[in-house]
């Protein structure tokens, strides 16, 4: 066994033993990387990680993804301790709103239906009216009153691309995930020209431009799910470059090619093995978010959880 195996090995049997220990849950986003994953209890999209958060029974949940993510899970979860192992992980795409100018962006379009993308901050959740996550915005949008004026925070992409699908004029917010934006239209011509049997997924926080070249157009969980059902072998993959360890394990047979090699997130990647086990063994960082907050983004949420 290399000296890396067994440092890993003695890291999983810390955490096996910290886990029960503490009666903790590990959930980990499709983003993070393979040796968490690994470890994980359950690895998903935001959609299916704040389903698993609200219905867990354990009194302690790792949260192996960003701020957003474990805020989420706080806000589901008021009486359980949600461990975030890097306090440092945030999504820049969430703190380009904040209330104040969400406020003033109300007032202005006579307020509005706010539908309020997950990857935001608690107290903008707490201003909105419901909540969506990439996998069910299409369908969130499409389910609400058509009479009334929609605003999209914080994606404009997203909006923009939920705006054509559902058939509704949206008034978008120049929010945008660095990550995603690094994927150009360049790059899906190129390898469908090397690779003219692959089909391409992208993720909806993609440029409307990358986007119009896609087979598929998904959220993290639903690429997983159409790498497992299509009959197709080669796969080019438009999103975070960590989704591709899953891809691979599930999909053995089967080839998955990065649309850019530059779609890292910098933030995802900050959560190492090592740093999920200093979190249950010092039980850091804490996130919780305030009663008077987290009361008002829990209705913002669940309206999103009854409507999915
Ligand atoms: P998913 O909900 O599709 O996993 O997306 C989360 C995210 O942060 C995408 O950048
Ligand atoms: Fe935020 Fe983009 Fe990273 Fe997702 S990939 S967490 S949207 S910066």
């Amino acid at each position: 066994m290399s000296i890396k195996n067994n440092r890993n090995q003695a890291l999983v049997d810390k955490l096996i033993q910290l886990k029960e220990q503490r009666n903790a849950v590990i959930l980990a986003h499709n983003y993070q990387l393979g040796e968490v994953q690994d470890i994980a209890d359950f690895v998903g999209d935001s959609l299916g990680l704040s389903q698993k958060a609200a219905e867990t029974e354990t009194e302690v949940i790792v949260f192996c993804g960003v701020h957003f993510m474990a805020e989420t899970a706080s806000i589901l979860c008021p009486d359980k301790i949600v461990l975030l192992p890097e306090v440092n992980a945030g999504c820049p795409m969430a703190n380009m709103v904040t209330v104040e100018k969400l406020k003033e962006k109300k007032q202005k379009y006579g307020h509005p239906y706010v539908v309020c993308y997950v990857n935001s901050t608690a107290e903008v959740k707490a201003e909105s009216d419901v909540c969506c996550t990439s996998a069910n915005a299409v369908k969130i949008v499409k389910g609400l009153d058509q009479t009334r004026k929609v605003l999209f925070i914080p994606d404009q992409y997203l909006g923009h691309y939920v705006s054509g699908q559902a058939g509704k004029e949206i008034i978008l917010w120049p929010g945008y995930c660095p990550t995603h934006l690094r994927i150009l239209p360049q790059d899906i011509l190129r390898l469908r020209k090397e690779h003219p049997q692959a089909k391409v997924i992208v993720h909806p926080e993609c440029r409307p431009e990358v986007i119009s070249l896609a087979d598929e157009v998904q959220s993290t969980e639903g690429m997983c799910r159409y790498a497992k059902t299509t009959e197709n072998n080669e796969i080019i993959v438009g999103t975070e470059l960590g989704i591709i360890h899953r891809l691979r394990k599930e999909n053995p047979g089967k080839r998955f090619l990065s649309a850019s090699e530059q779609a890292i997130c910098p933030n995802m990647k900050l959560i190492t093995l090592e740093k999920v086990v200093w979190s249950l063994k010092e039980m850091q960082h804490q996130i919780k978010v305030p009663a008077r907050i987290a009361n008002r983004a829990r209705k913002a949420v669940d309206r999103m959880l009854e409507l999915r």
